[in-house]
């Protein structure tokens, strides 16, 4: 990263810093996430605490991650290497129908009636995605993060979200569990993104609620009960989950059951990241654009530990049937 940029950079990060509400929630629109309309008092939203700071203070860097649970550092990527991996999904998203014929692909406008979330393909076997969440910027990241050589799982979790609904509050512990809990996520945007769009957003503080959700964090999607034929029968042969995976649907009243804050950026920016352990709760903010919000998120560990057999190897076995893990209940 060329030093005069860094350093624009880090400008404005001191006045972000000077100010953890840069934008008063009054002038924001109405956010919601998952149809639920967020209550945005300064008691109950936020924004994320950028560590670009103190990206070269690994020490400050793994005191954050503790305290906070999660590290976000806006302006890490050389934008013209999002850029181009947008320029290749959006590609991929308008020769499936996807985007609005009337505007350039890499507008990423849906087009009408289209309905679009997660979908693994337009990431897949992509050499201009790869190179952002498995490049040699974000992989020194990690390796100086956890001390030690590193690897990634190699599924790339992809979406494109079309106006209406983010994720569900959840955490990934149990869609990733079967490795290390010494995992961490990496939520990256591909395009500069307004509040109104969404993003991630983050529950503050919930790293530390892992007792309080304890019986939550002990699913494994994957798993089923070979004792329960029902069971058996819908998670084998037509498809479905024995858990849903999300700890609830409604993320206000989730919040005011947990405490903290919702935390999202202002604004996301092609360059920026977010990452976060296995145990924060998360979830998405709606997307009230049509303009398609692109994100993917990719998972880091220390090379010598255990991972998670679902989602290595060139064709990962993902959720399929390979994944699924009979136990008597
Ligand atoms: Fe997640």
């Amino acid at each position: 990263m060329p030093a005069t940029r860094t350093t624009i950079l880090y400008a404005t990060f001191d006045l972000l810093e000077s100010d953890r509400f840069p934008m008063p929630a009054t002038a924001i629109p109405q956010l919601s996430s998952c149809g639920h309309a967020l209550d945005l008092t300064e008691a109950s939203f936020g924004y994320v605490r950028s560590s670009a700071d103190c990206l070269n203070d690994t020490a400050e860097l793994r005191r954050r991650l503790e305290d906070d649970g999660y590290l976000y550092i806006p302006g890490f990527f050389d934008r013209a290497l999002i850029q181009a991996a947008r320029a290749s999904v959006c590609d991929r998203l308008a020769a499936a129908g996807v985007l609005d014929p009337a505007y350039p692909s890499i507008d990423g406008i849906a087009r009408a009636g289209v309905s679009s979330n997660f979908n693994a393909e337009p990431a897949r076997h992509n050499a201009a995605i790869q190179r952002v969440v498995y490049g040699p910027e974000l992989l020194g990241f990690y390796a100086n993060l956890f001390g030690e050589p590193v690897r990634h799982f190699d599924y790339t979790w992809f979406r494109a979200l079309s106006r209406g609904q983010g994720s569900t509050p959840h955490c990934d512990l149990v869609y990733m569990g079967r490795g290390t809990h010494q995992l961490l996520t990496c939520w990256i945007p591909y395009g500069d993104t307004p509040i109104e769009a969404g993003g991630v957003m983050l529950l503050e503080g919930s790293h530390r609620q892992s007792e309080r959700i304890k019986h939550y964090l002990e699913i494994d999607v994957d798993a089923y009960c070979e004792n329960r034929p029902k069971e058996v029968d819908k998670v084998l042969n037509r498809g479905g989950w024995s858990h849903p995976g999300f700890l609830s649907k409604n993320p206000v009243t989730l919040r005011t059951k947990l405490g903290g804050r919702w935390l999202t950026a202002p604004e996301w920016r092609m360059g920026d990241f977010i990452t976060f352990g296995m145990h924060l709760v998360h979830g998405g903010l709606d997307n009230q654009t049509d303009r398609l919000r692109i994100s993917t998120d990719t998972r880091y560990q220390r090379a010598s530990q255990p991972i998670d057999e679902r989602w290595i190897g060139d064709e990962p076995i993902a959720n399929t049937r390979a994944g699924k893990r009979g136990r008597v209940c």
